[in-house]
């Protein structure tokens, strides 16, 4: 099988190098993929959110499968234009990626399918968001409907705050304003092919800049898996009471989900509730769940993407191993961050025994001499062991090898989890 991956992050690279580990996958071609997957397989350049463009690639390379990491190529219809173009695809159809692309759709379809999430008023007017945010009290929670990368949500206890974040957000669309729920997060991926829904093993990242959950949200600066913590029977409950209720509503309104749905899930003091939709993958989580995954990948990915044909793909296989990955984001991020730094020591990172390096903002320096960095989040750097301690030594100590001028990253990921 020959498989196109589109998308250029850490999630990527995880996922073209999880194919080449299949012995049932013969060639992987990412577009556009980075520095770190140009080593592994070869790159093309496209315009990830040109569904013409994408679809006409696959079809050159007579792709037998193509993968989209990202949301926004899924937005803007990718999957659509490759199925048409008659490729398989792993990825949601547009209609269907508006579980990510609109929070109020979100809600809707959570209504009808019974599914527990926060309580929630869509406004349209600030005197609505100043009505909700009474209703619910603080702390207050207030979305931008669309698309935000990260970046939409407000989280505050100050109720000006909360007003000028709905303020901004109302000139271009709706807002959702929810009530706040505690307890820790977790993400559980659910695969689908329309009709059955398989989950992967329950992963959580850690979405703020700096130690001890401090500083901005960011796209994530570590994750780990598994979660010691969470009950035994996360998964299962997720698949019963979350994806597959949301898959069977999708379905019968004719605008069936397949891919993967991630669920964003808060464990609170009343029980699991939804915090978000994404269609697609999350980064970093993806890289942890992937390198504990032994079933090889192709062919579960390939089953997502002919609907009726998960059932009858035998049931996942995983490792006994844990792991960690931290990020090294550039400096400045994630406000401002500063590229084309020269990265040194990955070599040294990838000996260290465990542990691998997965690229996302990196480029090939200019005179061809090294790699450089080339955005927000430049690496992920992966660590896996016999438990979390252990895997935890193995991405940090990787992850000392590596040299960026003025990096940031965290050193407190997994760390309560691992009990050190
Ligand atoms: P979202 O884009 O919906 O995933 O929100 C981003 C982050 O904001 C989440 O990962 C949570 O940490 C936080 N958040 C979102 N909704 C809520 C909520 N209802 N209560 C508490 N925190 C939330
Ligand atoms: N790790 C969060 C996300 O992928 O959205």
């Amino acid at each position: 099988m020959d498989v196109l991956v589109i998308g250029s992050g850490a999630r990527e690279h995880a996922l073209v190098r999880a194919l080449l580990d299949d012995p049932g996958v013969d060639r992987v071609v990412a577009a556009p993929g980075n520095a770190g997957i140009s080593l592994v397989a070869s790159c093309e350049p496209v315009e990830a959110t040109d569904p013409a463009a994408v679809a006409a690639l696959a079809q050159r390379l007579g792709a037998d499968l193509v993968v989209v990491g990202p949301e926004a190529p899924l937005v803007a219809g990718v999957a659509d234009a490759v199925r048409a173009g008659g490729t398989a695809c792993f990825g949601p159809s547009a209609e269907a990626a508006r579980l990510e692309g609109s929070k109020a759709f979100a809600k809707e379809v959570m209504a009808a399918a019974a599914v527990p999430t926060a309580m929630a008023r869509v406004c349209t007017t600030e005197e609505e968001v100043a009505a909700a945010l009474d209703a619910f009290g603080a702390p207050h929670v207030v979305k931008d409907d669309g698309l935000a990368a990260g970046k939409g949500v407000v989280v505050t206890d100050e109720r000006e705050e909360a007003l000028a974040h709905a303020r901004a957000c109302l000139g271009h669309g709706p807002v959702v304003v929810e009530e706040f729920l505690d307890g820790p997060e977790v993400s559980v991926f659910c695969l689908t092919d329309g009709e059955g829904v398989v989950a992967l093993a329950p992963a959580q990242d850690f979405k703020r800049a700096l130690d001890g959950d401090a500083g901005p949200n960011t796209g994530g600066m570590g994750a780990y898996s598994p979660l010691p913590w969470a009950p035994a029977d996360l998964a299962e409950q997720v698949v019963r009471r979350v994806a597959q209720p949301v898959v069977d509503e999708m379905a019968r309104r004719g605008t069936p989900f397949s891919g993967v749905l991630y669920c964003g899930l808060a464990l609170t003091s009343r029980g699991l509730r939804v915090v978000e939709f994404n269609a697609r993958f999350g980064d970093p989580e993806t890289q942890v769940v992937l390198a504990r995954l032994a079933t090889p990948l192709g062919e579960v990915l390939r089953a997502c993407a002919r609907p009726g044909a998960l059932r009858d793909l035998p049931p996942l296989r995983w490792r006994e191993d844990a792991a960690v990955t931290v990020v090294l984001a550039a400096p400045g991020y994630p406000e401002a961050p500063v590229t084309g730094g020269v990265l040194r020591g990955l070599e040294d990172a990838e000996a260290v025994p465990g542990a691998h390096v997965l690229h996302a903002g990196t480029a090939l320096a200019p005179d061809g001499t090294g790699i450089v960095s080339s955005g927000g989040r430049v690496l992920s750097v992966v660590g896996t062991g016999a438990d979390l301690a252990r895997a935890r030594e193995a991405a940090y100590a990787a992850l000392g090898s590596v040299h960026l001028d003025g990096a940031r990253s965290r050193s407190d990921i997994a760390a309560a989890a691992a009990g050190a």
